[in-house]
């Protein structure tokens, strides 16, 4: 029997998806496939802005044919958007034909779920369980060798007054430090060349006396070749024991997700953030004064209700002032239950669009120009995959940034030394000169 998953959103939902597979294999599904061929498919949905709902909402429409054909097809959707007030009850009316909901909680009980649909042959759907686990025991398929996601904790207490995830994911729960730490192990032993340790907010992360700098640390002195990552940071929770870490263990990746939001005090109030544009630049200016070649990202939104034009531009001026090497940037999109979206000055759908172009133009070309540096210097990037259009391998540095070379024999895994060609927007074209 064959499986076929579609997944949306963040990291977290991509290793939520290794972590259902793993559930299906335990279910008697052996092989992926695609959705024509597939026994079950099962999406594993995001609901952080309306375009993603959008997406699962069109998409889920055309499953419709392959019910119809295919007697016994299961159809399971889960994940954030299941777990949404109201959101539940409008996929059955909308999508009569899905099997089974099942919320992010569930995932150990999605095996039971399958069962019982096959047993009873009504619909099933588990949205809101009394249990948020930490620890779900579940065997994930993972799909992302040379890179493992191991998650730390879950959930998020923060309340940004712009973010559905603590309504969806619930409080925050950290995972036992041994038990992190036992998988990171295993993973090393299993030739995993990265360990990216993942949570909405890894700065709470807290195991009785273990934090999360701490944590980080015990990771990277485990014996063996590999380095790592973590996301995502929050700016309010930022330590100058995070930065000694990351100084002194040369496995820690000198990369730092640290999301602004916005550049505009009134704005990050309103956003609740808890810290202002002063604040966050003196972090950075710390960061850096420690590790000068710290690659920072971020993540902007453009748009917040009652943003006005002036405080838009105190967002571009920190991004000139913060030198991000790159940053994901969205237009607002309100989001039923928060607080923002009972806020009264929405600001005018073309307004908004008119200032991503702005801010993503300003983002491409200091992208652009730090790009353009890299010319004819070595950089090591792990090598992820292989590009079969280009006939390229590729990988990623330390810093996040992508590079493309050519080799005679299979790449992916190993550490490679690449001389800079040059440069092509964000990506670099290199000649392989080494492996670790
Ligand atoms: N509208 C637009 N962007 C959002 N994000 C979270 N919620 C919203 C929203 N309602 C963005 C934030 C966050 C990233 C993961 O998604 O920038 O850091
Ligand atoms: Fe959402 Fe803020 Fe929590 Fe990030 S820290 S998941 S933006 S509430």
């Amino acid at each position: 029997m064959k499986y076929h998953i579609v997944t949306y959103g963040c990291q977290m939902n991509l290793h939520e998806s290794e972590k259902i597979a793993g559930v299906l294999r335990g279910e008697g599904y052996t092989e992926p496939s695609s959705a024509e061929e597939a026994d079950i498919i099962v999406f594993n949905t995001c609901c952080i802005r309306e375009n993603a709902e959008n997406h699962v909402f069109g998409n889920l429409g055309a499953l419709k044919k392959l019910k119809r054909q295919k007697k016994g097809l299961i159809i399971a959707v889960g994940g954030c958007m299941v777990r949404e007030e109201g959101k539940a009850a409008l996929l059955c009316e909308r999508f009569p034909f899905i099997d089974i909901l099942f919320g992010t909680h569930d995932l150990s009980a999605l095996g039971e779920l399958i069962r019982r649909k096959r047993a009873e042959r009504k619909k099933i759907v588990s949205v809101r369980g009394e249990r948020e686990e930490t620890e779900d025991g579940i065997m994930p398929v993972r799909t992302s060798y040379p890179n493992a996601w191991v998650n730390i904790m879950y959930g998020c207490n923060n309340f940004c007054s712009y973010c559905i995830v603590p309504y969806v994911r619930g409080r925050e729960r950290s995972r036992r430090a041994e038990d992190v730490m036992e998988e990171v192990r295993a993973l090393v032993r299993e030739g995993y060349r990265e360990i990216t340790l993942l949570g909405q907010n890894v700065d709470s992360y807290r195991d009785g006396g273990v934090a999360f700098p701490e944590l980080l640390e015990r990771v990277a002195q485990v014996e063996g070749d590999f380095r790592v990552r973590f996301m995502t940071s929050h700016p309010k929770d930022f330590t100058e024991e995070l930065i000694a870490v990351m100084k002194r263990n040369p496995k820690v990746c000198n990369h730092l997700h640290l999301p602004v939001q916005s550049g505009s005090n009134r704005i990050l109030s309103l956003m609740n953030r808890r810290y202002t544009r002063e604040k966050y630049l003196a972090e950075l200016e710390l960061l850096r004064r420690e590790i000068p070649d710290c690659a920072v990202t971020t993540d902007i939104i453009v748009g917040f209700p009652t943003e006005t034009e002036e405080e838009f531009r105190e967002t571009l001026s920190l991004v000139e002032e913060a030198d991000f090497a790159s940053a994901f940037t969205f237009i607002y999109s309100p989001r039923t239950g928060t607080k923002a979206a009972a806020l009264d000055g929405r600001v005018p759908d073309e307004v908004s669009k008119e200032r991503l172009a702005r801010l993503i133009e300003l983002v491409n070309e200091q992208t652009r120009r730090k790009s353009a540096q890299y010319t004819g210097k070595t950089v090591e990037i792990l090598c992820e995959d292989r590009d079969e259009k280009k006939g390229l391998y590729l990988g990623r540095d330390q810093y996040g940034r992508m590079g493309y070379f050519e080799s005679a024999t299979d790449a992916v895994g190993a550490f490679v030394q690449l001389r800079i060609d040059r440069a092509n927007g964000i990506s670099l074209y290199g000649t392989e000169c080494g492996r670790r």
